[in-house]
């Protein structure tokens, strides 16, 4: 049974969810959080039954869902694109992945997820594993980490390596990073391996999304040459990249992670709603 005054934290609250990209977890764990506080959710998911199919700007849509919700969460395929919405957004605005760009609630529960499994943050060696040039939940959770003396192995092809302004950001921080394509030179190394979908809807074309296709795929004899309290991680959905094999080993958390998404999105509905959790 949920406990009721947590229940009713944000009643009377609405939240708009405005995901013009698919989502299962994002969304699906907004609605829940939401849900759980008491709140309403209004919304769409895809722009066919909004008044964007009839051509509104998404300013003018934006302006509109402002004066029904207390808050929004928005996925949009462009990059930077929730920044710029929040100057003409007059309620507090969550972006929920823009682009090949960011993800930062993502970054928030791995975060989360991270500091349950070995009970810190800090000093951890990250391995990050796929098309990592396309990939925003990478990109944010490099970010996020950076505040705890982290150390990253990026094991990518060469021209799916993870783009030169987060990378810059790590040499100004003097955050020691290491680029591999070769996942067996450093598994041996890592806390945890963030395995990630090659996002096939930011390749330019579909003859560099197909020459990488199935370049990594996870089994269970590659994760049992790791260190025994390696930590699977991936945000899913996955494709092809982690064999199921590998979902009863006690490495993998990914779906633990994915149940995480709750009680992280729950609190930043509250703190931007200015409620304590
Ligand atoms: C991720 C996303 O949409 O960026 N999924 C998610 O939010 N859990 C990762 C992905 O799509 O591969």
């Amino acid at each position: 049974m949920p406990r009721k005054r947590k229940a009713e934290m944000l009643k009377g609250y609405v939240l708009g969810a405005l995901f013009f990209e698919p989502s299962t977890r994002t969304r699906l764990s907004f609605e829940a959080a939401a849900a759980k506080l008491g709140m309403n959710v209004v919304g769409f998911s895809g722009t066919s039954d909004s008044s964007i199919a009839k051509g509104e700007t998404l300013r003018d849509t934006i302006r509109t869902v402002a004066n029904y919700a207390d808050v929004i969460v928005m996925r949009h395929n462009e990059k930077g694109i929730a920044e710029k919405c929040t100057e003409y957004c007059s309620v507090p605005l969550i972006n929920g992945g823009d682009g090949s760009n960011e993800h930062p609630t993502q970054a928030l529960l791995d975060l989360y997820t991270i500091k349950k499994e070995f009970g810190k943050l800090d000093g951890l060696k990250i391995g990050c594993i796929g098309g990592l040039k396309y990939y925003r939940a990478t990109n944010s959770l490099i970010r996020a980490m950076s505040h705890f003396s982290p150390e990253f192995y990026f094991i990518s092809p060469k021209e799916l390596r993870v783009r030169k302004e987060f990378t810059d950001e790590l040499k100004a921080k003097g955050i020691k990073f290491t680029e591999t394509e070769n996942l067996q030179d450093v598994i041996r190394e890592l806390d945890v391996l963030y395995v990630t979908r090659l996002a096939k809807e930011y390749f330019p074309n579909i003859n560099e999304y197909n020459k990488h296709k199935g370049s990594y795929v996870i089994g269970r004899k590659t994760i049992e040459t790791g260190k025994k309290t390696l930590r699977v991680m991936h945000p899913l959905p996955r494709v092809d990249e982690i064999k199921e094999e590998v979902d009863s080993m006690k490495q993998a958390v990914y779906f633990k992670q994915a149940a995480n998404g709750i009680p992280v999105r729950q609190a930043v509905l509250c703190s931007l709603l200015g409620k304590k959790v």
